[in-house]
């Protein structure tokens, strides 16, 4: 990879990707909001900062012009079809070969086959709730905007992040295809190793057009049944 789109770079996760990515040596072209530059001042000599909403369609256009990979936060932040705006604008303005890897959590399902816990259920349905009631978020949207991936015929990858915490990296997480396997059981992941999982995911073809759920390498579940997965 020569040069790589972080659209939603200014974010906790944006900021590790960026620094997994400077450290390859690669070219970084990032996207924020206007009034999230400045946290991303410590990059600024060192990247191509593009201000603008995720949704915007000319932003993401300019952005990702001659990018062989795109990394995309897609959040429930935002309304009026924030997060499938973004997710639209990156499919259809992307270079045609393209890697595609966009974030989301555990909630988003690309078979129907994950098996959810009752508290993730709860917390998805009334953080949902209370999103559109405070009118700051709309979760359905990060759905519809994951639809539209599921659809697409690019090079896409949907890595799936469990709860996530701060830390020292431990490596890259291990995954499954299915919410409820037991190696994800611990449900913990460092951001930096959810960052790190994005970018190497950009070299991973077998990625494609999967939807990867992921938790951290070192937590216990991983620990017990790497083994049976990674024959
Ligand atoms: N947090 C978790 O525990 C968790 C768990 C599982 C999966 N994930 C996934 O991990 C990824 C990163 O999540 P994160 O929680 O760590 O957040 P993050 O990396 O800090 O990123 C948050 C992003 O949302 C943007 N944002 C915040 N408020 C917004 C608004 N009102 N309108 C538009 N954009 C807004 C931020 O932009 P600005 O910098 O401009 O504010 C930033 O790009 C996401 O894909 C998320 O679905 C998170």
């Amino acid at each position: 990879m020569k040069k790589v789109c972080v659209v939603g770079a200014s974010g906790k996760l944006g900021q590790y990707m960026i620094q997994h990515l400077l450290g390859r040596r690669v070219q970084v072209v990032g996207v924020c909001r206007e009034k999230s530059v400045g946290k991303l001042d410590s990059f600024k000599d060192r990247i191509t900062i593009i201000p603008g909403m995720t949704n915007d369609r000319e932003v993401i256009r300019k952005a990702v012009a001659g990018c062989d990979g795109v990394l995309t936060v897609l959040v429930p932040w935002g309304l009026n079809d924030y997060s499938s705006g973004t997710a639209q604008a990156v499919l259809d303005f992307a270079e045609p070969n393209a890697r595609l890897i966009f974030s989301c959590g555990w909630h988003i399902s690309l078979d129907g086959k994950d098996v959810y816990s009752r508290k993730l259920k709860f917390v998805v349905s009334v953080g949902g709730w209370i999103g559109k009631k405070l009118r700051i978020g709309d979760i359905d949207n990060q759905v519809e905007a994951c639809r539209r991936i599921f659809d697409s015929d690019t090079l896409w990858t949907v890595a799936r992040g469990s709860d996530l915490e701060e830390g020292e990296a431990q490596g890259l997480p291990v995954w499954s295809e299915h919410v409820g396997d037991p190696i994800l059981e611990s449900n913990i992941t460092r951001r930096t190793d959810f960052a790190l999982f994005m970018v190497e995911a950009l070299q991973n073809d077998d990625l494609i057009h999967k939807a990867p759920a992921i938790v951290g390498a070192k937590t216990a579940s991983a620990l017990a049944h790497k083994a049976d997965v990674y024959k």
